[in-house]
Formats: structure tokens, C-alpha cells, sequence
């Protein structure tokens, strides 16, 4: 079982450049089976999500190669519409494939991907999405068979700004004669990628980052070599790990456009920012002060990606914080482990009223999931002696190792293996 050791104390400063996003990595694999052209993705971090998408890939019969954060997709091979019942239950994100193996095939079987730590993650809205496009959907012992034999361009509207949904159905009309239009669809920046990289493609996308979608089908899509979008929960996280130090750090090759909401939040608690093109510079001050509140929203709201790390800034922080999570049902996991290192964190179903406390103490913790593990490492920057934070194996699947970015920056902190 490996950890990250932290012993807290230390200021964050510096520089660091950020890689490729996880979430926009994810489904710009999925959909480079829609072309039987290679796919070149550049700068890819090494995230255990994004290698077994890649087994999930291989598994479906293409060539998956990676070399120096260069990922090489060949789908020649393509030949199986039947998801690896295994792989898909190790990683949510395996449901992306959906729409393109429907795009391909006409037809697809898939597992219900599990749920995990921070909700119960359906996937009725990608269902429903699938299903206004004339796709036929039996759901029987666990798995999902779809014929997508009599599906058209056509309408959808879905109840909720999903995600996963909205990429799932871009992906399964790219090739539908006539115009799909997607009401109600998430406007997260990583579904703006998307609609980059299948433009690239020669699809023809538009109206991402709005409600509304439109994709005309086009008969076929060629190869592309594609970077795709920095990952801004990444650099929210250290920029939130700069401000519980009161440090002073630089972060190169960043959306900024996208992390608005973090820098307002950053800026209320003492905070100061400034923005270039690409790039951010953030000066904290010794003490933070509280936020008073944050509201996780879809995009362009607050990120749920960064609801965690900000609650562990606001531990410390003078005055109290609330902090109401809307968009998962159980994105507090960490919160006790918080309170063991002398946080005052209070749970209420989707609320957390977080106290300001003058110290935290290094204790012996674990992770639960990728983003509680952060924050319990952001807590560990802050405390008084040495920090454990178990599971690290989790915290990988967001985070290209995180311990190589905070120590760049100044922390004290290293993977060690531990016993249990
Ligand atoms: C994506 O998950 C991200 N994952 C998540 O990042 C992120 O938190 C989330 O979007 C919200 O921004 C990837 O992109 C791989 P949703 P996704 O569908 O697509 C409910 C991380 O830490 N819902 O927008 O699963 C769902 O339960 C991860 O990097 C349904 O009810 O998010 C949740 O409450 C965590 N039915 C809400 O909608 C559905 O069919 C938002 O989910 C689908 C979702």
C-alpha cells in the first residue's frame, strides 16, 4: 500500500505547467474509434483512468500506444461491440465508449459502470439521450444491449445537464444523416474540447460551451494528431495547495478562461491573482479568511471537481464557511479525516459548515476518492508535523503524480510505502 508523507510547514513557490486534462483525455479516447484513422494525442498525463481506457480500447480490437505522454490510437483493428465487463467496472468513464461503438456498430453491449465513493453515478440521462435518437435499450442483469439499427438525427432535451451524457450523444451522431440538436447540454470546457477535437476530425459540431448542440452528420472522419485541454482542476488544486501555505506560485499553460469561479473564491479569501492568456500567478497571504459560502453548480458555476480542495483551505481560515454540494450526494467523505487533524467540519446531507481553526495536527489518514485525497494532502500542507494520506492508488487516477508537483513547488512531501 503506498502514501504521501507530508510534514506541513513548508510555503509553496514557484512554477509549474500543466498537463492535459483527465476529463477531456477521456472521452477524446472514446471517440477516436469514430474514425479507422490513427489518433495522435499529445501530452496525456499517466492517470490509471486514462490507461485503462486504453485496455478498453485494445480490448475492442485497436492499437493502443503510449510514449513519452504521446498517446497513439490506431482503431483498424476495431472489431467487438461488446465492452470488457471488468475494465468498464473500474472506471465510470468507461460509459463514453457507448456512443461511439453505437456510431460504429449500430449496436453496442455494456455494463452499468459502478458507482463509487461520491454518488451513485446512473446513467438514465445517457439512456434517455440514446434513446431520442431512436435507440433501442434493454437493460437486463446488469448489462445494456443496444440496437441502434433505426436511430436518427433528431431532437434531445435532457433533465439535467449531464456531462457524460452530452459527450455520450455528440459522439453517437457525429455520423447521423441530418442535424442533432442537444437541448439542456452541459457547457463544461471539456465538452468544448470534444467538439475541437471531432471538428479536427472533420465532423460538424457546434455550439458547445452553450444549451444547445448541433451536430450535422458528415459520412466520415479522418485521423488527427490532437492536444487536448489543460486540465484546470488540476491547476485549481495547486493553486488551493499555494493558498493554504501562503505561497506564491506560477502555473504555465492554463485554461484561465475556465477557472473564473475558483479565482473569485481564491480572491475572497485574501488571495491575489493574475491572470495572463495562459497562465496564472497567485500571492497568498499568511492567514486566509473564510468564504462564507460556495455552491457547487454545472459549469460555469463552481466546480464539484474543486468543492474538496477549497474545504480544506477553509479549515484554517478566519471565520466559518459553508460549503453545499449540489451536484453529487456524497462529496464529504473526507470530512472526518479533516476533523481528526483538528479541522471543525459539520455535515448536514449536502451541506458542510466548515469552522475556521487556528491549527492542524499531521495524522495518519486515507483517501477515498481522487479529489478527498487532494484535499486531505492540502490539510497535510498545513498541519503541524507529519501527514499520512493512505490510497494514494486513488488520488493517481486524477493526479500525475501529485507529490512530484507539490515538491517542485517546495513541499515537503514523498510516496512512501507503508505496511497495511
Ligand atoms: C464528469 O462526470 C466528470 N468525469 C466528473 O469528474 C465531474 O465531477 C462531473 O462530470 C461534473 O462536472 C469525467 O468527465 C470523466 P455528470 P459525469 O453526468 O459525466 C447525475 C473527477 O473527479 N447523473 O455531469 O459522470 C450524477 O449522478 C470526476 O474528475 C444522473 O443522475 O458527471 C451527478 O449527480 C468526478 N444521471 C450529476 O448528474 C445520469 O445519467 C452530474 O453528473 C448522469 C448523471
Amino acid at each position: 500500500m503506498n502514501a504521501l508523507r507530508i510534514r506541513g510547514g513548508r510555503r509553496l513557490n514557484g512554477e509549474w505547467s500543466i498537463h492535459s486534462a483527465k476529463n477531456a483525455v477521456l472521452p477524446v479516447l472514446a471517440a477516436s474509434i469514430l474514425t479507422n484513422d490513427r489518433v495522435y494525442l499529445n501530452d496525456c498525463p499517466d492517470l490509471s483512468d486514462i490507461r485503462y481506457m486504453g485496455e478498453i480500447l485494445q480490448t475492442l480490437g485497436c492499437d493502443v500506444q503510449t510514449q513519452n505522454g504521446m498517446m497513439t490510437v490506431d482503431p483498424q483493428g476495431l472489431c467487438r461491440w461488446e465492452m470488457p465487463d471488468e475494465l468498464s467496472k473500474k472506471i465510470r468513464s468507461s460509459i463514453f465508449m457507448l456512443g461511439p461503438i453505437i456510431a460504429r456498430f449500430r449496436r453496442a453491449t455494456v455494463t452499468f459502470p459502478g458507482g463509487c465513493e461520491i454518488g451513485l453515478r446512473p446513467i438514465d440521462l445517457h439512456l434517455s439521450g440514446l434513446r431520442q435518437l431512436g435507440v433501442s435499450i434493454l437493460e437486463e442483469g446488469g448489462m445494456i444491449h443496444c440496437d441502434g439499427s433505426r436511430m436518427r438525427a433528431g431532437t434531445v432535451h435532457f433533465d439535467y445537464p449531464s456531462v457524460g451524457a452530452t459527450e455520450n450523444v455528440m459522439m453517437a451522431a457525429v455520423g447521423l444523416r441530418g442535424t442533432t440538436l442537444v437541448h439542456n447540454a452541459a457547457r463544461e470546457p471539456e465538452i468544448v474540447d470534444l467538439q475541437n477535437f471531432l471538428c479536427a476530425m472533420g465532423a460538424r459540431v457546434s455550439g458547445a460551451g452553450t444549451h444547445t448542440i448541433a451536430i450535422e452528420g458528415v459520412k466520415r472522419l479522418h485521423g488527427v494528431a490532437y492536444t487536448p485541454m489543460p486540465d484546470r482542476i488540476v491547476a485549481g488544486t495547486l493553486l488551493a495547495a499555494a493558498a493554504a501555505t501562503g505561497g506564491n506560485v506560477r502555473l504555465r499553460n492554463v485554461p484561465v478562461q475556465d477557472l473564473y469561479a475558483v479565482f473569485a473564491k481564491l480572491r475572497e479569501m485574501g488571495c491575489s491573482i493574475d491572470e495572463d492568456a495562459d497562465a496564472v500567478t497567485l500571492h497568498a497571504p499568511e492567514r486566509l479568511w473564510a468564504f462564507h459560502q460556495l455552491q457547487t453548480q454545472p459549469h460555469p458555476g463552481f466546480p464539484t471537481d474543486m468543492q474538496v480542495q477549497m474545504l480544506a483551505l477553509a479549515v484554517r481560515a478566519q471565520g466559518t464557511s459553508v460549503v453545499v454540494e449540489n451536484v453529487f450526494e456524497n462529496r464529504f467523505t473526507h470530512a472526518g479525516d479533516l476533523n481528526r487533524m483538528g479541522a471543525d467540519v459539520m455535515v448536514n446531507g449536502r451541506t458542510a459548515i466548515v469552522k475556521g481553526v487556528d491549527r492542524l495536527y499531521g495524522a495518519r489518514v486515507a483517501a477515498r476518492d481522487l479529489r478527498g485525497g487532494a484535499a486531505l494532502a492540502i490539510a497535510g500542507l498545513q498541519a503541524e508535523g507529519e501527514t499520512l494520506v493512505e490510497h494514494v492508488e486513488l488520488i493517481d487516477r486524477g493526479y500525475d503524480k501529485l507529490e512530484q508537483m507539490l515538491g517542485a513547488l517546495g513541499a515537503d512531501i514523498c510516496r512512501i510505502c507503508t505496511d497495511t
